[in-house]
């Protein structure tokens, strides 16, 4: 199993990135932010437990953070090529993660952006509520007006994009970074990358990295 985790703050770019590159080449998808709004929809006990942390834009405890993407990584096959995308997000969800060899982390990808252009980036933000297919209001715009390219449907902003909220996720992102590049660093896993670049040639530079 290899696994790469995309680090980076919220709005960094790393779901785009990721959704395109499983899309594309292949490689498994795994956003615990998308599994956490999966089980809040479908009223299942994990989501129950996460909204309201959610909602406040702060995080979900770790013990419930582990258990969800360990029983979610012991579902896939031994040669799927992973980007984890939103774990670890803390020093102890990483230690978890590495702590057995199956679920080892090969890479950590530092999505670097300057901190002014997240809050506009988040609060752009328009997704479907039906494919997940994420836009921006200003910089990726649907082709049709409000509505999603692929399937059609009304585009939503999701409930932790307000700028109140936003504001406090970034806080708590600051809050656990440092600990958390440190820990990859220290680990001679982390590969920093300048995120403020058109999605297009963020990704070529991601695929070098990927294929190495
Ligand atoms: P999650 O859904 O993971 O949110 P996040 O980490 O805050 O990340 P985002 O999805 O907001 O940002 P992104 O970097 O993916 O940016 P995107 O590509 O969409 O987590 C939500 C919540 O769940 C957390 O707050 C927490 O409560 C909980 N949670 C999840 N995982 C957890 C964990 N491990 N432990 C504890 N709690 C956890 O891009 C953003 C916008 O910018 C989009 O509109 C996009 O179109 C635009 N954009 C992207 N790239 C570019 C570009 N290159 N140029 C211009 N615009 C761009």
């Amino acid at each position: 199993m290899n696994i790469t985790v995309f680090l980076g703050a919220p709005g960094s770019g790393k779901g785009t990135q990721a959704k395109q590159l499983a899309e594309k080449f292949g490689f498994v998808h795994l956003s615990t932010g998308d599994m956490l709004r999966a089980a809040i929809k479908q009223q299942l006990p994990v989501g129950i437990k996460a909204k309201t942390y959610m909602d406040q834009g702060n995080l979900v405890p770790d013990s419930v953070m582990i258990e969800l993407i360990e029983e979610t990584l012991a579902s896939l096959n031994e040669g799927a090529n992973i980007i984890l995308d939103g774990f670890p997000r803390t020093v102890p969800q990483a230690q978890a993660l590495d702590s057995k060899v199956r679920t080892r982390v090969s890479q950590a990808i530092n999505f670097l952006v300057p901190e002014a252009i997240l809050v506009p980036r988040l609060t752009g933000r328009r997704v479907c509520p039906n494919c997940g297919e994420s836009f921006h209001l200003v910089f990726i715009p649907p082709k049709k007006k409000d509505a999603c390219d692929k399937c059609f449907t009304a585009l939503v902003q999701r409930n932790d994009d307000t700028e109140e909220v936003v504001r406090r996720r970034l806080e708590v992102f600051k809050a656990q970074n440092e600990g958390l590049v440190g820990y990859f660093s220290d680990h001679k896993k982390l590969i920093n990358l300048n995120a403020d670049k058109a999605v297009n040639t963020i990704q070529d530079e991601l695929l070098k990295v990927l294929k190495q």
